[in-house]
Order: structure tokens, then sequence, then C-alpha cells
């Protein structure tokens, strides 16, 4: 059995193709693993604040002031979710060639000393995340995945790495603001790329999973 966080970050509802496929891993994952191993967060609608000064304290400081320990309170609850999960699943919605500002702001209370990475003796540090995946669903209106424009897939690559969780993998679609786009021609192939992940997965089949990582 596996616990899914599912997070979306687009601004949209109607129309959202990175919303479209995060309920397409949805309904796939409660398949095998029941509604109650799932949570879900919408950045649209719960927005998380930019780092603060006091959070900034709160996280570094050894002996952080009440103020700075409440401007921490978001970030532990969201840390909780995160933590909780072996699997997260993230809606990525190309903007200005990068990921929502709401969505940044998410991943900058979440990744964090002490609980997500570490200093190490040696003063390098060392992510906290082992035993977690990552899963990227992400669109864009234009058509470079896997060009030198697409900073997704290397953005989210670093901070698997940052944080030492074990895999990320990406499922894309583009071209979503080409005249003729539909989306509903491409939810086959990505419904039938969510599954695969999904059951090789479940079976621990490493290997087979590079089809996606590349
Ligand atoms: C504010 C904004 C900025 C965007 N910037 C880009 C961009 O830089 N490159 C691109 O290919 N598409 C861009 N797009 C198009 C979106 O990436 C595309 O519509 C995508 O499908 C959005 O995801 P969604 O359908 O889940 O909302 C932008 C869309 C918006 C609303």
């Amino acid at each position: 059995m596996s616990r899914a966080l599912v997070i979306d970050s687009s601004s949209r509802y109607v129309g959202s193709v990175t919303r479209a496929l995060t309920q397409q891993f949805i309904s796939t994952f409660e398949e095998s693993n029941g509604e109650s191993n799932l949570v879900y967060r919408d950045l649209a609608k719960s927005s998380v604040p930019h780092l603060s000064a006091e959070a900034i304290e709160g996280f570094f400081s050894p002996t952080p002031s009440l103020r700075a320990k409440r401007a921490t309170v978001l970030s532990d609850l969201l840390l909780e979710e995160f933590l909780g999960a072996d699997l997260i699943c993230i809606g990525v919605p190309v903007y200005n060639f990068n990921l929502p500002s709401a969505l940044k702001a998410y991943l900058d209370q979440i990744v964090r000393i002490g609980k997500t990475f570490q200093k190490q003796g040696d003063g390098r540090l060392q992510g906290l995340c082992s035993g977690k995946d990552i899963l990227v669903l992400y669109s864009m209106g234009g058509m470079y995945k896997d060009t030198d424009m697409d900073f997704i897939k290397p953005y989210f690559k670093a901070i698997t790495n940052f944080i030492g969780a074990d895999r990320v993998d990406f499922v894309a679609i583009e071209g979503t603001s080409r005249a003729g786009f539909k989306l509903e021609d491409q939810l086959g192939e990505s419904g039938e790329l969510i599954q695969n992940y999904l059951a090789k997965r479940g079976k621990k089949e490493n290997t087979l999973l590079s089809m996606l990582s590349e």
C-alpha cells in the first residue's frame, strides 16, 4: 500500500490540463490504494505565503523567538502532509517558462533544514527523503519539452536530488495553446503512462520506470 500526496498548482479550473492529469492520477491511484491513502492539496485555493524573515529565522535558528516559531506553523503542517506520503504527484502548469509562484512558495516551505535535508558534521548537506518518489505532471502552451527552454525537468531533478528523494518521473503535455489542440486527444496516452507508472511502481520494477524519466 502506498500513501500519496497530490498537489495542484494551476490557477485555472475550467480547461486545466494539469488538473485533468492529476485527476487521472487520483482515480488510478485510488483504485489500488483506496481514498484514505491520498491527501490532496490545491495551491490555488489554499495559497501559501512567501517566506517571511520570521519563518526563515524559525527554520534556521537553534533558539527561535516565539514570533519565529509561530511563523513556521504552516510549514509544519505542510511538512506533515509531505513527509507522510511516499509518492508525491504534482500538477505543474508552465508559467513564464517556470513553475507557478504558488508552487515555488509551497516548495520554499517544505524544503527545510532538519526536516527534508540536514547539514552533516563536515558541513555537507544531505537529503532526508529517501523512500519517496515524485511524479511531475506538467503542461505547456508551446512545444519545448526536453529542450533548453524546459526548466521544469532540471528544476525538479535538482530538488529531488537535494532532498534525497528516490526518483522523479515526468509526464508532459505540450502545445496546449496551439490551434487545434484537443485535450481529449492527449488523455489516452497520459492515462496509460500514469497507469504504467503506478503498476510498475507497485511491483518495484524500477528499471522499467526509466521510460518516464528520460
Ligand atoms: C500566466 C501564464 C503564463 C504562461 N507561460 C507560458 C510559457 O512560458 N510557456 C508556455 O509554453 N506556455 C505558457 N503558458 C501556457 C500554459 O503553460 C498552458 O496553458 C498550460 O496548459 C497551463 O496549465 P493548465 O492548463 O493546467 O492551467 C502560460 C499560461 C499562463 C496562464
